[in-house]
């Protein structure tokens, strides 16, 4: 079955480059390692769509790191400010002690990384980082900042490395703005 997206990408508008990307990854991968000279970390990724940055920044950061991930599914409510997030994948090692980086391709509402924000912290890790690459506050119903923040962007919706619509668009190279006959064609 052949089930392309209405819109391909060379109809789309780009909002941030792979060379920008790269750049900036590089950048935050630096900061990382001069701040965990000589220690562990784990970097723990939100399936799916914070899959194409971990990979990069994993190797941009040069220290022993290791991999988990947790899967969410959400619902928010942006009329009464609030939402629900539930876990569907829990990470498969302990996090006790360990310098445990969150890894997530977008900041919205602030409710998903709130929620596992929590989870990691009853592991008691011995320091919890947050990393991001796009923060989009427009729609935030729960205050959180990021440690390490990839771009903040306008309230825009946005595919490409990592973000998906329906499921497409995650393996583009560059960050597309969707245009609005992607979302009434289905
Ligand atoms: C996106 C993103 C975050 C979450 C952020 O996930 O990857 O996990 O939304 O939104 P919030 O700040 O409003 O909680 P999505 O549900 O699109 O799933 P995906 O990662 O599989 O694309």
């Amino acid at each position: 079955m052949n089930q392309l997206p209405a819109v391909p990408a060379s109809r789309m508008k780009m909002l941030i480059t792979r060379e920008q990307i790269k750049r900036r990854v590089a950048e935050i991968g630096q900061e990382i390692t001069c701040a965990f000279a000589e220690q562990s970390v784990v970097l723990v990724g939100v399936l799916k769509g914070a899959t194409i940055f971990l990979s990069d920044l994993a190797r941009s950061i040069e220290l022993d790191a290791t991999f988990d991930f947790f899967g969410v599914s959400s619902y928010a409510d942006r009329v009464r400010q609030s939402g629900e997030v539930r876990l569907t994948k829990d990470v498969d090692t302990s996090l006790e002690g360990r310098n445990v980086i969150l890894v997530e391709d977008i900041l919205d509402t602030g409710l998903t990384m709130n929620y596992l924000k929590n989870v990691v912290m009853t592991h008691q890790p011995r320091s919890f980082r947050i990393a991001v690459l796009l923060d989009k506050p427009a729609h935030r119903i729960q205050p959180i900042d990021a440690d390490y923040l990839g771009f903040t962007i306008p309230d825009v919706f946005v595919v490409g490395y990592g973000l998906d619509y329906a499921e497409h668009y995650r393996n583009l190279q560059d960050i597309y703005i969707l245009p609005p006959e992607a979302f009434s064609s289905g």
